[in-house]
């Protein structure tokens, strides 16, 4: 579907239409459910907030047992990085002996997910991977190899499927290239 300038639906250029986006999360799904047959269930632990539509998407195609928890991290003021706030007790987590996927939206410098990982690993999991619905083209500042990946994209800001600019966009159903001048909430 070509972007009409002006479209309210549509007012950024995408970067994975909402069609792409299912079959990425598909795939996704099937490769996971292959490594993780059960019977114990899989620990997937979701990076709040940008992962909720994602996550949702993919735990109901996931064809395995599995539990759903929530941790939180956040390093974004609209478009700019800042220090990574985590807020959440990890303590409360039943990670210990467990088979244990993180899941992010996307991989930007990958300094989030790095620093998960160490902290998860402490805990002592039976295994850690790591999905990202995307893994954006360029030079990361911390190492980290997610386990799974559903798209590699352009090093552009990405609205839309759970991302947010200043927590605005978060429910388009497709991601976007992020461009202020067609920001109707700023403009
Ligand atoms: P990293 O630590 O630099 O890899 O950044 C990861 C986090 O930054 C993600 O979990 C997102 O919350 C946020 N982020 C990175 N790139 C984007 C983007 O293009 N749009 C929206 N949020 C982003
Ligand atoms: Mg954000």
């Amino acid at each position: 579907m070509p972007s009409q300038p002006g479209d309210p639906r549509q007012p950024f250029e995408p970067v994975l239409s909402a069609e792409q986006i299912e079959r990425t999360v598909a795939r996704l799904a099937a490769d996971i459910g292959q490594e993780h047959p059960g019977p114990e269930p899989l620990l997937v632990l979701g990076v709040l907030k940008g992962v909720v539509i994602f996550l949702a998407d993919l735990v109901r195609r996931l064809p395995v047992p599995l539990e759903v928890e929530f941790l939180r991290a956040s390093s974004y003021t609209g478009q700019s990085r800042g220090d990574l706030a985590l807020d959440d007790d990890l303590d409360e987590l039943p990670i210990e002996g467990r088979r244990v996927l993180l899941v992010d939206c996307v991989m930007d410098t990958g300094r989030t997910l790095a620093r998960l990982r160490r902290l998860l690993e402490r805990r002592r999991p039976a295994s850690l991977e790591i999905c990202v619905l995307l893994s954006k083209r360029r030079e990361r500042e911390a190492p980290v190899e997610p386990d799974y990946v559903g798209a590699e994209v352009p090093d552009v800001f990405v609205v839309g499927y759970g991302l947010d600019c200043n927590s605005r966009w978060r429910h388009l159903p497709y991601l976007g290239r992020y461009d202020p001048a067609a920001d109707r909430y700023t403009s």
